[in-house]
């Protein structure tokens, strides 16, 4: 088995609140996250694919057309956007790098034309970085207990 990984990279903003915390409670688990007008991070994410080269062209999968279906549904969808406003796939999730990692990987998990997804990684900074691997974990979105949704990965 061999992975491959393709790096992208795309700069957005984000506001860490939950809506159901009040002020002081947000203030003091988010604390600089929490700023009101949000603030913005240069992302790195690497997606590696695992499989095994094709006999007639020696790729695991084609890192071109890789790119290409990351583009369209990941890079196109969050680069220079608000990720709390303009996202429609993480509407009501809470955009930390966690949750923003279980999206990208439910959007992406059945969507390569070769190979199986692996990992995904996501460095929101230098020095936090968010890594998965697939293993069930569901995104858990903020509402109220009576009205709370969640997207089973
Ligand atoms: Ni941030």
């Amino acid at each position: 088995m061999m992975y491959v990984t393709r790096r992208m990279n795309f700069s957005a903003s984000h506001r860490l609140y939950n809506p159901t915390f009040s002020d002081e409670k947000n203030e003091a688990i988010f604390d600089k996250c929490n700023n009101f007008h949000g603030h913005g991070h240069n992302y790195v994410l690497d997606v590696t694919v695992k499989g095994v080269p094709d006999p007639e062209t020696g790729y695991v999968i084609d890192l071109k057309q890789l790119r290409d279906i990351l583009d369209e549904l990941i890079i196109d969808k969050v680069d220079h956007k608000h990720l709390n406003f303009d996202v429609d796939f993480l509407q009501g999730i809470i955009p930390t790098a966690e949750n923003i990692t279980l999206a990208f990987w439910n959007l992406l998990a059945n969507k390569l034309p070769a190979g199986e997804l692996h990992s995904i990684k996501l460095y929101e900074s230098e020095n936090n970085v968010v890594e998965y691997f697939g293993e069930p974990v569901t995104i858990q979105r903020y509402a109220t207990a009576t009205q709370q949704t969640s997207l089973d990965m």
